[in-house]
């Protein structure tokens, strides 16, 4: 029986029964801002939210974030609490509210300075800074008062995402332990020898383990994670049943591979898609040449100079395919609080500019670089006119351009060039998969989209059409809802905080100390 929102909604009744589902991630599903004087609202570029909201639309409950809009406050209540989507509202968001000081050690700091480049083996190397550590404890605090005053009162199901959040769990755990908590990590998890050189390895696994359910996107990612843990600390694991029991408590490591809501695309398309194309191509002078597209937050980890190398490459060795297609590349600003992310914005516009003096001229320009934030309506367009998809990132958790692109071809044609290091090439087999790092084999992959005969392109987009529609996002929350239910079938015990007993190693002595004191703090003791 295929997966479908309604089915979702069913799972999610019989499941959570009476309790409350909380969702807690960094990023918001719905940013208002100013522009002009007036209050918009936008949806942030990014695979996590696109993924979840469709999730929150069916199961309904809370989603805590942080309120990062310069109009966000205006429209909530006076507890940071807003009915999202602003124009069909089923679910609350509550914002979480930082200090500039808290964004830049715990957002910027910790998140995308030490995890983010931690986790992602694309060799930039990660900062190990002791104030954003501290920075981030004290934020994983804020947001656990957050969540503890929406579940007040009775049973809920915390779903805390990503590396943001890696010490949330146990301090849910310590001041309330009848939540049932379960965590997806959205990025990838790394072998054991490159999460340990951060010094705060413990701490963060400590935490993580406060999990009921913890959830990665494939079993690579499961796999590393109890490497890992088995090297740090002291705990149990039964790698057949794939949990691990820490100080009593026990946490079942799976992969969930995360998917996209495949009815979206028709929404966004509507019916005039087609009037909406030609203004495109009117607008970027792109005639009516086949065009590969590429859509991305500006981010090293997603591989995009190497793809205009690729494009470089390519126009070298097939000087005939001058003036035959664009390149067109969205490119979200991501970060651009960091300097490795404006560095990386201004590489891209110098090799586009570069690329494009090379081989181009005053009637064709193989590239054009779009550094701006683009609507679902837009991306989803992109994907439907273009001959080709190109997702090249040096390492991804999974990937959802890759999804979006087939969810969105309902022609069955279009070529997805993907690279082995997705999480999402695990699945999408059919695509033509590189490796990024060799411009030869990516130049050859961009070759390929644009010459596949039409007969080859359909047999594939079928089979991973197939795919997408099967895995969707119900499936995946569906999935995800079953298994908390299977672990934790009663909800239990009041809500008394219950104190960790201290132990005799250091470090393990430390992290149990201050859980300890940390939940009583929270719990207003
Ligand atoms: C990745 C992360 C998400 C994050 C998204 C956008 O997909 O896994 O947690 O929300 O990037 O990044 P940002 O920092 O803008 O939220």
């Amino acid at each position: 029986m295929a997966w479908t929102k309604e089915r979702l909604e069913e799972v999610a009744q019989t499941r959570l029964g009476g309790s409350k589902l909380i969702v807690v991630a960094n990023r918001e599903p719905y940013i208002h801002r100013y522009r002009d004087g007036e209050v918009e609202w936008i949806r942030p570029a990014g695979g996590l939210t696109t993924a979840l909201d469709p999730v929150m639309r069916a199961c309904g409950g809370v989603w805590v974030a942080h309120g990062s809009g310069d109009a966000d406050a205006e429209v909530c209540d006076k507890n940071g609490r807003v009915r999202v989507p602003p124009d069909d509202p089923s679910y609350v968001l509550r914002r979480v509210w930082l200090s500039k000081d808290d964004e830049e050690g715990y957002y910027y700091g910790f998140s995308n300075s030490t995890l983010w480049p931690l986790c992602h083996q694309v060799y930039c190397r990660p900062m190990f800074d002791p104030s954003n550590w501290d920075a981030y404890r004290e934020v994983n605090e804020t947001f656990a008062r957050a969540v503890l005053q929406e579940a007040e009162g009775g049973p809920a199901l915390v779903f805390v995402q990503d590396y943001h959040f890696a010490l949330l769990p146990k301090l849910l755990k310590a001041a309330r332990p009848d939540l049932v908590v379960a965590q997806f990590w959205h990025i990838p998890w790394p072998n054991p020898e490159t999460f340990l050189v951060c010094p705060w390895a413990k701490d963060l696994l400590d935490g993580m383990l406060g999990n009921d359910l913890l959830g990665f996107h494939t079993q690579y990612h499961c796999n590393n994670f109890l490497d890992t843990v088995d090297r740090a600390l002291e705990c149990r694991i039964d790698r057949e049943k794939f949990a691990v029991t820490r100080g009593g408590h026990d946490t079942a490591v799976r992969p969930f591979p995360i998917s996209v809501d495949t009815d979206l695309p028709k929404e966004y398309l509507g019916d005039d898609w087609e009037q909406r194309a030609k203004a495109l191509r009117k607008k970027h002078r792109l005639a009516a040449r086949p065009l590969l597209v590429g859509v991305d937050r500006v981010d090293y980890t997603k591989g995009i100079p190497e793809r205009l190398r690729a494009l470089d490459r390519l126009l070298t060795k097939h000087p005939e395919l001058k003036e035959k297609f664009h390149f067109l590349q969205v490119g979200a600003p991501s970060r651009t609080h960091l300097p490795a992310y404006r560095d990386l914005a201004d590489e891209v516009q110098e090799l586009a500019e570069k690329i494009n003096w090379e081989h181009g001229d005053d009637h064709w320009q193989p590239i054009v670089f779009l550094n701006e934030h683009c609507g679902q309506e837009d991306v989803m367009l992109l994907y439907r006119m273009a001959a080709g998809c190109v997702v090249s990132s040096l390492h991804d958790g999974m990937n959802l351009v890759a999804k979006e692109f087939v969810a969105a071809r309902d022609d069955e044609r279009g070529v997805l060039i993907l690279s082995q290091f997705t999480g999402a090439a695990k699945e999408l087999t059919d695509a033509v998969l590189v490796n990024p790092f060799d411009v030869d084999e990516l130049a050859t992959g961009l070759h390929l989209a644009l010459t596949m005969p039409v007969e080859e392109q359909e047999r594939r987009m079928r089979r991973m059409r197939i795919k997408v529609q099967d895995n969707n996002i119900y499936r995946w929350a569906g999935m995800l809802l079953s298994e908390v239910g299977k672990l934790v079938p009663e909800p239990v015990a009041p809500p008394t905080p219950e104190p960790i007993v201290p132990v005799n190693d250091p470090i393990e002595g430390r992290i149990a100390r201050e859980n300890f004191i940390t939940a009583m703090r929270l719990a207003g003791c």
